[in-house]
């Protein structure tokens, strides 16, 4: 029996729901996106641009406005330094089209910012550019003490009326789980004009060396435990909101993808597996994932979405504060480390 794996997401219709997801090491060559394709990825999610880039590119270009015309001759000198910065617009507009040419996959931009502004409206050229669909990741650490919850939702959502009002694209709100109440968060960003939303963006925590004294942000990949807390609110969202949700964060198992599609999930995000195995772990997943289907007489994917989201799964409060208790006092050091099992 051959499985139908394929499933929906903002509108796209997908072959599949493992997407690669936003990390400039697989995304930022065209090779290497060549090669996720053939491995079968169902869509590929490019690395941000992000509205530091934008903004200081703005800065470059009024400081050559400003200084350039003073000496026609020497025009040139007054170019800004080629920076990481002075070069991201253009070049992630390139990379798209670029990438367009290259690989049939339906292609998700993404934009990456914190504060509602002109870098907004770059949106509008990245639709222009050929994206399929926009990933609007807003990655914010207020620290503020001044700044209220409120005030801080507010701008997450003002960030999203404005990228809505840039562009028809189909849009993902990728945010962070650090909400009040995340469930009222997401509402207000579907109503803002969100399709879908990634949860979550993960947040790299710094570290300090404590020889050289200094703080180093080193970053350290997922593990499967990671799955947990996406798990958890793709569960007590499915069926609450108009807007697909997609996963982020701990996929690196065929089974992993199941657990996140029964939560309700219509498609999960990998990057930390393929940066550890590349492109080829792509096609195992998705082995796993139809093995396990077959095994258990699925025909499709789609039976499995939500299934056991919080409102279909037999003990609703399971996904709650309720089993809270539960937790702490069911645990057992030997199911601790058998939980994990080979990744
Ligand atoms: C090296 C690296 C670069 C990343 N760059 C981006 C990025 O540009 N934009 C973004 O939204 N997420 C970025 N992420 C986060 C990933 O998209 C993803 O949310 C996170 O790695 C969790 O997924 P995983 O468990 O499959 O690794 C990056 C992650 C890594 C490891």
């Amino acid at each position: 029996m051959s499985v139908d794996l394929s499933t929906t997401y903002l509108g796209l219709t997908l072959r599949s729901p493992l997407v690669v997801g936003a990390a400039a090491p697989l995304t930022e060559d065209l090779d290497q996106l060549k090669a996720f394709e053939d491995a079968g990825a169902a869509a590929v999610v490019l690395h941000s641009l992000f509205e530091e880039q934008i903004e200081q590119e703005q800065l470059d270009l009024h400081h050559h406005a400003m200084h350039g015309a003073e000496s026609y001759g020497e025009a040139l000198s007054y170019l800004p330094e080629p920076s990481l910065f002075h070069v991201g617009h253009e070049l992630y507009l390139r990379h798209i089209e670029q990438a367009r040419a290259r690989v049939a996959l339906p292609i998700i931009a993404s934009l990456n910012g914190t504060s509602p502004g002109q870098w907004v409206r770059f949106a509008r050229q990245i639709e222009q550019a050929g994206a399929d669909a926009l990933e609007l990741n807003i990655y914010s650490l207020p620290t503020d003490p001044e700044l209220s919850s409120a005030a801080i939702e507010n701008q997450v959502e003002e960030i999203v009326r404005e990228v809505r009002t840039e562009v028809k694209l189909p849009l993902a709100v990728k945010l962070s789980p650090f909400f009040t109440n995340l469930s009222a968060m997401a509402r207000r960003l579907v109503e803002a004009g969100a399709d879908g939303l990634v949860l979550f963006n993960r947040f790299y925590q710094p570290d300090i060396d404590i020889e050289e004294l200094e703080v180093r942000p080193n970053l350290l990949l997922s593990t499967p435990h990671d799955l947990r807390l996406p798990l958890r609110w793709i569960a007590l969202l499915h069926g609450r909101l108009q807007a697909d949700l997609a996963a982020s964060g701990g996929v690196h198992r065929g089974t992993d993808v199941v657990r996140l599609l029964m939560a309700g999930a219509s498609i999960t995000q990998v990057v930390g597996s393929l940066l550890r195995h590349g492109p080829a772990r792509l096609a195992s997943l998705e082995e796993e994932l139809a093995v396990w289907l077959q095994e258990h007489d699925y025909a499709t994917v789609r039976e499995l979405v939500g299934c056991m989201s919080q409102q279909r799964c037999p003990n609703p409060s399971d996904y709650e504060r309720a089993q809270y208790m539960r937790a702490i006092q069911s645990y057992r050091p030997a199911d601790a480390a058998a939980a994990l099992g080979p990744w």
